[in-house]
């Protein structure tokens, strides 16, 4: 379904200046035109249209990877007409597939024995992946519940105010309550210690955040484990512990290996990760892969009969592209371990030249961490002049797409600035940005002191106006007073 509004003004009608070469009917904007136009002119309109959206490449909000190297380009174009469910069809593209679900899972420390498979699934991205995880949740709770005789109607999940929508959508879509963990002014990610007081025997999983989308930040999935093994232990519970690692996935391995965020502790049950961010593939696809067989319900997995075989599914699609999992096996065996780690590296390192060349200006209070995902978050210090959100405004005439937006609760009152640094945003774009943000800044600062002095100028106008009419009358009095005698003042 899409909800759609029209955008711009209202007119009926799409017109294109040099498509007019080629067509001179305009085309009914909402409606299926009568007639066929020639290829030249549908390229040439559309195009035109396009080029009045933002530059990927200078879109520091998005996580979403906007470079690929041309090979890989090249073997996306060339499987982009096969629709991936054609499982029996495209046997190489399901084994490219499974391929990638084992390289994530041993990525990611899952227990998954020599002569084992794991257990994962390609997604459109990491919602749907949280959308899969979630049931897989859901559904292992109430199974538990019922066999226990006891209530299944009122499952809930604790997450931290700041996770992404896609959370409160399962909460939505699948009916389970949303506790959230609320954040405070100094402190943007889910607070263990209160995640588990948050949990109660209708809770079906706490997630956890490996590279907050507020502020790049890993949740500290460790010390939840430790918490929750023990209220397990004390309550009789057996909540686990879900990671969306949706941006953090294809960073924490490479850049803090020590760090155990994944399958090694043992409450993390499933794990998704967005393969078009840190993945390094264009959108969309995810992945979800859970620790074993155990911890996917069985009835979940459709056994389709379909074109000749019998396929096991557990996606929420039935027909997607093949060619973002084609990408992602490229990008897997292209690069490896040591190619992901210097990229990943080489983002920390453009971050933090970025965080320094903030610091200088001395207007900011950076709120991303220097171990999380290459991301820069900052506040103004001082809020009395101007806010982020007219930084932000400003740095797009300098084309830069740079996000301004509230904390969640309970931390509303602080707004960011947000800065994504992906591979593609090189030292040189970063040093630019910077000498970008300082010229912004300077320009506000300027418009409002103009404004100031245009609103001290307009106080004065109205004082000098009140003394001149007073003025003004009195030597009208005068004259009237001093006319009678000898008409001068
Ligand atoms: C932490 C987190 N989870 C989930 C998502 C949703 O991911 P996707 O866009 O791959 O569906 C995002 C997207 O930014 C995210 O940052």
């Amino acid at each position: 379904m899409v909800i759609s509004k029209t955008t711009g003004d209202n007119e009926e009608y799409l017109d294109s200046t040099f498509a007019s070469r080629y067509v001179r009917t305009p085309l009914p904007r909402f409606k299926l035109p009568e007639k066929p136009i020639p290829k030249e002119a549908a390229y040439q309109i559309i195009h035109d249209e396009l080029l009045l959206d933002g530059r990927p490449r200078l879109n520091l909000a998005s996580f979403v990877t906007t470079w690929m190297e041309p090979e890989c380009n090249k073997l996306m174009m060339t499987s982009v007409n096969k629709n991936y469910v054609d499982m029996d069809e495209y046997p190489v593209t399901t084994e490219l597939q499974n391929r990638c679900v084992n390289i994530i899972a041993h990525l990611f420390n899952a227990p998954v024995g020599d002569e084992e498979a794991a257990v994962g699934v390609g997604t459109v991205g990491s919602s749907e992946a949280i959308m899969l995880a979630g049931l897989a949740f859901k559904r292992k709770w109430q199974n538990k519940r019922k066999a226990e005789g006891k209530p299944y109607d009122k499952p809930n999940i604790v997450t931290g105010a700041n996770v992404q929508v896609c959370w409160e959508k399962f909460a939505n879509y699948f009916e389970v309550e949303l506790k959230e963990v609320k954040l405070s002014e100094g402190y943007y990610v889910m607070d263990p210690l209160q995640a588990v007081e948050l949990v109660d025997e209708n809770t079906i999983c706490v997630a956890a955040i490996l590279g907050s989308t507020m502020n790049g930040e890993f949740e500290d999935v460790k010390l939840l484990n430790e918490l929750l093994t023990k209220k397990n232990k004390e309550t009789g519970f057996d909540t686990p512990i879900h990671v969306d690692a949706a941006s953090g996935g294809f960073v924490a391995p490479f850049l803090y290996p020590d760090l155990e965020w994944d399958f090694r502790l043992p409450l993390v049950k499933s794990i998704n990760v967005s393969g078009h961010k840190y993945g390094l593939v264009y959108p969309g696809v995810g992945w979800v892969i859970w620790r074993s067989k155990e911890d996917l319900p069985d009835e979940l997995i459709f056994n389709i009969n379909y074109l000749g075989s019998d396929q096991p599914t557990f996606t929420l699609n039935f027909s997607k592209g093949s060619s973002q999992i084609i990408a992602q096996y490229y990008q897997l065996i292209r690069l490896g371990f040591e190619g992901y780690k210097d990229i990943m590296q080489n983002c920390m390192d453009t971050a933090k030249a970025l965080k320094e060349g903030l610091d200088k200006t001395e207007r900011f209070n950076i709120i991303s961490k220097d171990i999380g995902v290459p991301v820069v978050a900052c506040s103004l210090k001082d809020t009395s002049k101007y806010t982020v959100f007219d930084v932000s405004e400003s740095l797009r005439n300098y084309q830069w797409i740079v996000p301004a937006y509230t904390m969640p609760a309970n931390a509303e009152n602080i707004a960011v600035l947000r800065v994504v640094v992906r591979e593609d945003f090189s030292r040189n774009l970063a040093v630019r940005l910077i000498s970008d943000i300082e010229r912004v800044l300077a320009e506000l600062d300027a418009a409002h002191v103009t404004a100031v002095d245009e609103n001290q100028k307009q106080v004065k106008k109205r004082k000098r106006s009140v003394t001149e009419t007073q003025s003004e009358m009195v030597n009208k009095w005068k004259r009237f007073v001093n006319g009678k005698k000898t008409g001068v003042c």
